[in-house]
């Protein structure tokens, strides 16, 4: 497997768009919003281009990863800039190849050089943790309702990035979608079925876990 990773280039939004429809469709809820929100996402204000990347098995794209800005907002509404990825995805016939590992691992690796602060990111802890991201509360950081969750999940980029930052997390008004929105998009792609599959209760299930520890 001759694998490649680089940033992406207008020529590879479509398929980009595709094998994100692919890997996330029916995951969460009946369709998806990831392939709309990466198309918005390329336009919007958030989006840092140089964290675009995508990865290439013997020259064809299978996957890719998406930056936008965020921030920590302390209690006294100091503002600390961070970095958030996702949409992350691989294509569902090449998942577990280590392909996810080698794109994510590439990415935080050139944030860091570019010399952010920290990445937020809201998902399963079994998926990140090998990277060394914590649950917000180790950090103090929180949602914006003040509380603790599982699923949001920090990485300090350097020593001491986070000593004295708490406060709440901000993503990008990006992913603010409306179903009607995405669904109107969606209907440039091959029709797909919506449907319900097992994935969707462990999201339901997770994305309400509080980190009590
Ligand atoms: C999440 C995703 C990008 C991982 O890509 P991947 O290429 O399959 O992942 P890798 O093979 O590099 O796995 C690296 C490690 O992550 C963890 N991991 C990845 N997928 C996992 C899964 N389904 N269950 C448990 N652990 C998982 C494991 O620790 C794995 O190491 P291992 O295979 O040695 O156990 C891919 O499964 C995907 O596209 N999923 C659909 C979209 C999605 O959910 N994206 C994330 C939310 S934005």
């Amino acid at each position: 497997m001759n694998i490649n990773i680089r940033n992406e280039e207008p020529k590879d939004y479509r398929s980009v768009e595709e094998i994100a429809r692919e890997a996330f469709w029916n995951l969460y809820f009946p369709g998806c919003h990831e392939h709309f929100v990466i198309h918005k996402m390329r336009d919007h204000k958030d989006f840092i281009r140089d964290l675009a990347f995508v990865v290439e098995v013997d020259d064809q794209i299978v996957g890719g990863i998406f930056y936008t800005h965020s921030k920590i907002v302390s209690e006294k509404n100091k503002e600390y800039k961070t970095i958030s990825f996702g949409p992350v995805f691989i294509s569902p016939e090449f998942h577990r190849k280590g392909l996810g590992k080698e794109l994510i691992t590439h990415s935080i690796e050139v944030a860091k050089k570019m010399g952010y602060r920290a990445i937020l990111i809201l998902g399963y802890p079994y998926h990140y943790e090998p990277y060394g991201f914590l649950g917000g509360k180790r950090y103090n950081i929180s949602m914006a309702d003040e509380k603790y969750y599982k699923g949001l999940l920090i990485l300090p980029l350097y020593e001491g990035a986070l000593d004295n930052v708490s406060g709440h997390a901000v993503f990008s008004d990006v992913f603010d979608v409306k179903d009607e929105d995405a669904d109107e998009f969606d209907k440039s792609f091959m029709p797909k079925e919506k449907k319900y599959q097992a994935s969707q209760d462990e999201y339901e299930m997770t994305i309400s876990l509080l980190d009590e520890q």
